[in-house]
């Protein structure tokens, strides 16, 4: 039986209880399962392991900056076993794609890959009112996670051999959209416009305990952001004060989130009317 190791990425919840599923799963074909959050995870022993599991949400049509540093600073997997599972909310874009050739990439044998929906708190959508998949992971969607787990149990067992590279689906107008997220323009240029207003910030820090990549410090009792963010807009959705402002609050963004909104209802993307207010996102 495998000593696996399930690395997950999950802000708002999806992901996680996928992994639930498939550890769960995994632990009941006889496996030996550990999972540790990536946001804060250590690789020192990934030398004990005998397969790697990355679950990761889909941010901006690709993987999350965190995530893909991660599986670029993982050591070589020669020789283990590889495989991934991502939940989304309205459009994956090329995420699949790109974990399974990173993971190739670290010469593990890629056995396969999961996907399903998962709610999607993007704050882009639930400041405007939407809150899409509110039900995902369904239970359904649950149940195929755990058939997913009997086959990368199976795989691993025969030592089946990778699946092949999923291809990229991006739509045009999300393709332009993605690279206007690149590194290089939330590194230089949009993580510098974030800003807590002062006469609404009362220095509770839960801007600082909420951001997944320590971007944020406290000097002389304000807010400081660093360059290191993956424009996630946590900090700002859980300001109980509404006091956090950047680039995603302006002008260049917004006709893109009504674009996104208006194409995911009208394919037919299951949502629901929310409000946000106080930190907190409210089923209406
Ligand atoms: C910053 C951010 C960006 C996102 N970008 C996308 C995207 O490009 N495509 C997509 O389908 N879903 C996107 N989503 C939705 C999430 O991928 C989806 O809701 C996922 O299930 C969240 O997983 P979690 O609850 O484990 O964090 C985004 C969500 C956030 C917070
Ligand atoms: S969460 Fe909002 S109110 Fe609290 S410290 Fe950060 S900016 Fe200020
Ligand atoms: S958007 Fe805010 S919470 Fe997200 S990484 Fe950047 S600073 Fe951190």
């Amino acid at each position: 039986m495998a000593k696996i190791l399930l690395a997950v990425f999950s802000q708002s919840g999806a992901t996680i209880s996928v992994a639930g599923r498939i550890e769960a799963g995994l632990k009941s074909s006889g496996h030996s399962v550990h999972t540790i959050p990536i946001e804060k995870g250590s690789l020192s022993e990934l030398n004990e392991y005998d397969a790697v599991g990355i679950g990761t949400p889909v941010f901006f049509y690709r993987l999350p900056f965190l995530v893909s540093d991660f599986i670029r600073n993982l050591p070589l997997l020669k020789g283990k076993s590889a495989f991934w599972f991502c939940t989304y909310g309205t459009v994956p874009g090329k995420s699949f794609r790109q974990i399974h050739r990173l993971l190739s990439g670290k010469e593990a044998v890629v056995l396969d890959g999961f996907s399903c929906r998962g709610a999607d708190y993007w704050y882009g959508y639930t400041k405007r009112g939407y809150l899409f998949n509110p039900e995902s992971p369904t239970e359904e969607e649950l149940f195929s996670a755990g058939v997913f787990s009997s086959e990368i149990s199976r795989a691993l067992e025969n030592q089946v051999h990778s699946s092949p590279v999923p291809p990229d689906k991006t739509p045009l107008a999300y393709a332009v959209e993605r690279m206007s997220m690149s590194r290089f323009n939330v590194q230089t240029f949009y993580s510098r416009t974030f800003r807590s207003k002062r006469v609404l910030c009362r220095e509770c820090r839960s801007c600082v305990t909420a951001c997944p990549n320590q971007n944020i410090t406290f000097v002389k009792e304000r807010p400081r952001w660093g360059t290191a963010c993956i424009m996630c807009q946590k900090c700002a959705q859980s300001c109980p004060e509404g006091a956090i402002r950047s680039v995603a609050d302006g002008l260049m963004f917004a006709p893109i989130m009504n674009f996104n909104i208006h194409d995911a209802k009208k394919r037919g993307i299951p949502y629901v009317h929310v409000e946000h207010r106080a930190g907190q996102t409210r089923v209406l």
